[in-house]
């Protein structure tokens, strides 16, 4: 009793006060989001800075919202930048100032659009054969019995297929146990519900809904186009009743948070993605960045942060689960691992099949995709509610409609086990998805199931989930290991050979981390390139898996290649993480266009050894990977090494010079190469690289690293005078080419430019940074590093990187209108498996 009414408490303490704030009006203000020392009252720093102040961010602790009338400056940040530039100029009385308690802020910007991941399903196809007879009985008996007289029941073979049995969801037999979604909310992040349809008006939940474009509490679809959402919805918690069909969880609550429709910022998305996350218990959300081949983005840090309380706090601490669409961007090349939001390991990513199991054009593949589920293809879509009293579609397509019958599933999962934790759901997930015939690149896992980059670990199966939930042992806490930054700052050849760099785990680093085995893996990595989708990055683990992390991608032109941008894998579920992991950097294209793998780190994330000594992750700062060149202890020993494509690990010989990478670089940032550390050899094995030839069914890769003969070593040492030869004259092509540069800057401007002064970086620590907001300092940092061998700068006015240098904050505080910043990415979350933009993100075309 007592315990109950303290959690009263705590829960209403922590309850999503978003829609608490007063609305938001972005023509008339502008809004700051500030993280300040929980010591700090609001309302005085409100009075210092002349703003009004709001209310408490949502639920990130120690964050607040003001406002003030529409102005071109950043007050927040330009007071903090005056303080510290006084504090250089040694002025007296400004101990403890109350700035110093802004320790992160924000100045709140319209995003682009996030894209809607349904498509318009091509119903000319030919639809499958006849009706299977048994299975039309079938499926009247399992009608009667649970009362089912929907209209479109029969129409929704994704329920119960009767033209190919076995093709749907497999769950009537959970609905037979009474468990259909009781005591459990799922929320529609989208662009509205219609909480009038009858279909979904006795199972709505007003209480987690709110709408976050036209601010106001309910998110009543108002555009043409808001049908969306509530065709999700629709899929999720359409009641058993006499219109439309039924959702999965039929008796499930259904929330709607309202974002696609209209003007939104972070701030928005942030307070919007973990809203009432103790009345919400899963997020729905079957958009993301563009589609389109060509964007690379991912949440801000306050999104991030909004994710990461709510897998801590929410459903009492036992964590929101997340639910993203996979994409709909195969047909472009493009690649879920490219989206920050489907690549977080918070988040279950769900792609598609359709109703004869086969892989439909649009849905994407990546190495962070957990399961597939049915969608529109082969001429059929998926049939549910639409906006209107008693209206139906029979049009629901995509990754989009994918996703929400995931959720569905999961609901029904929370209610056989309401205290199964976010892992758990991904752990079930795993372990119960079952693999279908169908040619794609399936592979053994440690855990003995199969897993391919196109399905993840197969296609979802209600009954079976539901079934292991119900005697799931739950999983320990969660666990960390970090690998330091592994410089590898070489060349990557072009064609068929790629960029190899290792890094050991040993047995201790995972004991001390108190690492029992991994879940997610994710790698963050900067690569210079002069054409982004060019390149592609494999991951082969110590067993011998391999995650195609990253693809080549024939529309990317981004003229740069990787900026800490943090890829994801779920393929090395269950492995000890002991042993050589290789990270293998591929310029897939002979052009002209050419780059340069810069540096790495690997971070496993799993379950922990001992609970008890086991502690939540430390929010995210934008600072995390800040320490690029710190010199590590980690007894890491890395080789860079020039491997031909597709050589499996067992070729990548071990015997090789090696020598620990990760030290200092030189201050002038050219390349610093080692003879003993690149080599080339050629292989007697020309296997394919594309992950459909990797293997087939049974497959698994052999143990790698055996050693290799003395005449190679000989071919070796060859290839890799050359390679250093061929370092050295693009240094100095490189040196004269900036050299010229600065010439030609100082002579236009009277000024001298500095192309790589770190000393403003010392100079104001790490407070400088932190106050430089999401998308500064780091950013600004992370972009010089950039500019060390190829023209980062292009596209900066001479102003701005001027008065940056001037003000001794770095370049680039004036981001947004950098065409390079704008699809640059700072990596403040990238720890988390996500990485953070600022808000303006991806390129939008
Ligand atoms: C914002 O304020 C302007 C001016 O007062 C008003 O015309 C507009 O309707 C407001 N917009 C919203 C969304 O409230
Ligand atoms: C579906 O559920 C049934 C129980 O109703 C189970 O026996 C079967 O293995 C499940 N999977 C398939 C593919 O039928
Ligand atoms: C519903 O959930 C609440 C809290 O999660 C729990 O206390 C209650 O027992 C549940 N009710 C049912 C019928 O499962």
């Amino acid at each position: 009793m007592r315990l109950l009414s303290l959690w009263g408490l705590l829960s209403a303490a922590t309850l999503g006060l978003a829609g608490h704030l007063p609305p938001r009006n972005y023509s008339t203000h502008d809004y700051y989001a500030v993280h300040l020392s929980s010591s700090t009252s609001p309302t005085e720093l409100a009075a210092h800075l002349g703003l009004t102040y709001e209310g408490p961010f949502g639920a990130l602790e120690d964050h607040h919202v003001f406002k003030a009338p529409k102005h071109d400056n950043d007050v927040v940040d330009d007071a903090v930048q005056e303080l510290k530039r006084r504090r250089r100029k040694r002025e007296a009385g400004l101990d403890h100032h109350i700035l110093d308690n802004v320790r992160f802020t924000q100045k709140q910007k319209i995003k682009p659009r996030h894209w809607k991941r349904s498509v318009i399903p091509d119903l000319k196809v030919a639809r499958a054969g006849p009706d299977v007879p048994a299975a039309v009985n079938q499926q009247r008996e399992i009608a009667q019995a649970l009362e089912i007289k929907d209209p479109i029941f029969e129409e929704q073979w994704h329920i119960f297929n009767v033209k190919t049995p076995g093709n749907d969801i497999n769950v009537t037999d959970v609905w037979m146990q009474g468990i259909t979604g009781k005591n459990v909310t799922a929320c529609i992040v989208d662009d509205g519900l219609d909480m009038d349809s009858e279909d979904l008006k006795d199972n709505f939940f007003a209480e987690g809904s709110y709408d976050f474009n036209d601010h106001v509490d309910l998110p009543k679809p108002r555009l043409s186009d808001d049908r969306h959402g509530t065709r999700c919805a629709g899929e999720v918690a359409a009641g058993r009743n006499n219109a439309c069909g039924v959702g999965l969880a039929y008796d499930a609550k259904i929330s709607g948070v309202r974002i696609l429709s209209g003007d939104i910022t972070d701030m928005d998305e942030s307070l919007a993605i973990n809203y009432e996350l103790q009345k919400n218990d899963i997020y729905s959300c079957s958009w993301g960045p563009p589609d389109d081949g060509k964007t690379m983005q991912a949440p801000g840090i306050l999104i991030e942060k909004a994710m990461i309380t709510a897998i801590q706090q929410g459903r009492g601490g036992k964590g929101s689960i997340y639910v993203f669409a996979a994409g709909n961007g195969a047909a472009s090349d493009d690649n879920c691992n490219f989206d920050g939001y489907t690549n977080s390991i918070y988040s279950i990513t769900v792609g598609a099949i359709d109703k004869n199991n086969l892989h439909p054009y649009y849905s994407e593949a990546c190495s962070a995709q957990l399961v597939v589920t049915y969608s529109s293809g082969s001429g059929d879509a998926i049939h549910t509610t639409d906006v209107g009293a008693n209206k139906c579609t029979a049009q629901h397509g995509g990754t989009s409609a994918a996703g929400p019958i995931a959720v569905g599933v999961f609901a029904l999962a929370l209610q056989a086990r309401p205290e199964l934790t976010w892992r758990d759901m991904q752990w079930l997930t795993v372990m119960n998805a079952v693999p279908f015939d169908q040619p794609s690149d399936w592979t053994k896992t440690a855990l003995d199931r199969m897993y391919s980059h196109q399905f993840g670990y197969g296609k979802l199966d209600a009954y079976a989930i539901v079934e292991a939930a119900k005697t799931w042992e739950l999983v320990k806490p969660q666990a960390w290991f970090y690998s330091p930054w592994m410089h590898v700052k070489k060349a990557i050849p072009q064609g068929d050979q790629g960029l190899a760099s290792v890094f050991e785990v040993t047995e201790q680093m995972l004991k001390d981390a108190n690492f029992e085995r991994v879940e997610h893996i994710t790698l963050t990595m900067n690569v210079e390139h002069q054409r982004r989708g060019d390149l592609s990055v494999e991951l082969i683990s110590p067993s011998g898996m391999t995650s195609h992390l990253s693809t080549a991608r024939r529309d990317d032109d981004a003229p740069y290649g990787y900026i800490d941008w943090t890829f994801m894998s779920v393929a090395h579920w269950g492995e000890t993480g002991v042993g050589k992991w290789t990270v293998i950097v591929k310029d897939t294209k002979v052009n002209d266009k050419t780059g340069t793998f810069t540096d790495w780190k690997l971070r496993l994330w799993g379950e922990c050894i001992d609970a008890s000594k086991q502690k939540l992750r430390p929010m995210p700062t934008e600072h995390d990977d800040d320490d690029h060149n710190v010199i590590d202890d980690h007894p890491a020993h890395t080789t860079s090494i020039i491997v031909p494509s597709g050589t499996p690990a067992t070729d990548i010989p071990s015997d090789l010079p090696t020598r620990p990478v990760n030290q200092k670089p030189t201050n002038t940032g050219q390349t610093a190469v080692s003879p003993s550390s690149t080599a080339a050899f050629e292989s007697p094995i020309s296997a394919s690289s594309t992950p459909s030839a990797t293997s087939s069914p049974d497959s698994f890769l052999p143990s790698p690293f055996p050693t290799f003969g003395v005449s190679k070593r000989t071919q070796i040492w060859i290839y890799g005078s050359i390679g250093l030869i061929l370092v050295f004259c693009a240094s100095l092509a490189t040196y004269l080419y900036l050299a010229r540069r600065k010439r030609l800057r100082s002579s236009r401007d009277n000024y001298e430019f500095e192309i790589l002064d770190d000393a403003d970086d010392d100079e104001g620590g790490a407070r400088t940074g932190m106050l430089n907001g999401a998308a500064s300092g780091r950013q600004g940092r992370r972009a010089r590093r950039g500019g060390e061998l190829y023209d980062a700068f292009a596209g900066e006015s001479d102003e701005d990187l001027l008065s940056e240098s001037e003000d001794g904050d770095g370049p680039y505080r004036d981001r947004d209108e950098s065409p390079y910043n704008e699809k640059a990415h700072t990596h403040e979350g990238s720890d988390a498996g996500s990485n953070a933009s600022g808000s303006s993100g991806g390129k939008r075309q």
